[in-house]
């Protein structure tokens, strides 16, 4: 980690892991880790579901709005967002300006296969499997904005995580070139 004590914040579509991969990336840096969607819920006191079903997709992009505000004074953290966080309007310039803005990619098929697995998604919910490759292929140019992008389908959580602190070692270095043929800096 650079040591003004910049933040890692992990963005991607629901499924892509941020929240395990963020845990374990936390923990081999020693730094805390936090996540938008846990931000939000304590602040409610409601679950995502719950916001959803009481106020609307829009009432929650709000409240990440002002999750994004209270981002500024997590320095030095590995931060997870929840998969339409950086995908508003200067959303992204600003997680950028906070640290290293990682990417989880991987396939559509995959993502999907996996965010169905766990249940709390009302995104998911509400959507046919055709909406979401829509809203997957719609989001994918903000998420192409981070700084680096590690495609995960075919990797574990150990090999992404490595992936990341590699990176970080090269950025550190001044070099921006990663290393390993699943991460690629994005330009
Ligand atoms: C959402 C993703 C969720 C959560 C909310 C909305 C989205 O987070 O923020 O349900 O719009 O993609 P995960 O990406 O962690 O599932």
């Amino acid at each position: 980690m650079e040591s003004d004590a910049r933040s890692v914040i992990l963005v991607g579509f629901m499924g892509a892991g941020k929240s395990t991969v963020g845990r374990l990336l936390a923990r081999r840096l020693g730094l805390c880790f936090v996540e938008t969607d846990a931000m939000i819920t304590a602040r409610e006191e409601k679950s995502i579901p719950e916001i959803f079903a009481e106020r609307g997709e829009a009432h929650f992009r709000l409240l990440e709005a002002e999750v994004l505000d209270l981002l500024a004074e997590k320095r030095g953290h590995v931060i997870a967002t929840g998969g339409g966080f950086p995908c508003h309007p200067g959303v992204m310039e600003r997680l950028k300006a906070l640290g290293t803005v990682v990417w989880l990619a991987a396939d559509f098929d995959a993502l999907y296969e996996r965010a169905n697995r766990v249940g709390g998604r009302p995104m998911l919910a509400e959507r046919t499997r055709e909406e979401m490759a829509a809203l997957y292929e719609a989001r994918q140019a903000h998420y192409h904005r981070a700084h680096l992008s590690i495609d995960s389908t075919q990797l574990s959580v150990d090999a992404v995580v490595n992936h990341i602190l590699r990176h970080l070692r090269d950025r550190e270095r001044g070099g921006l070139v990663a290393r390993g043929s699943a991460a690629s800096p994005n330009p």
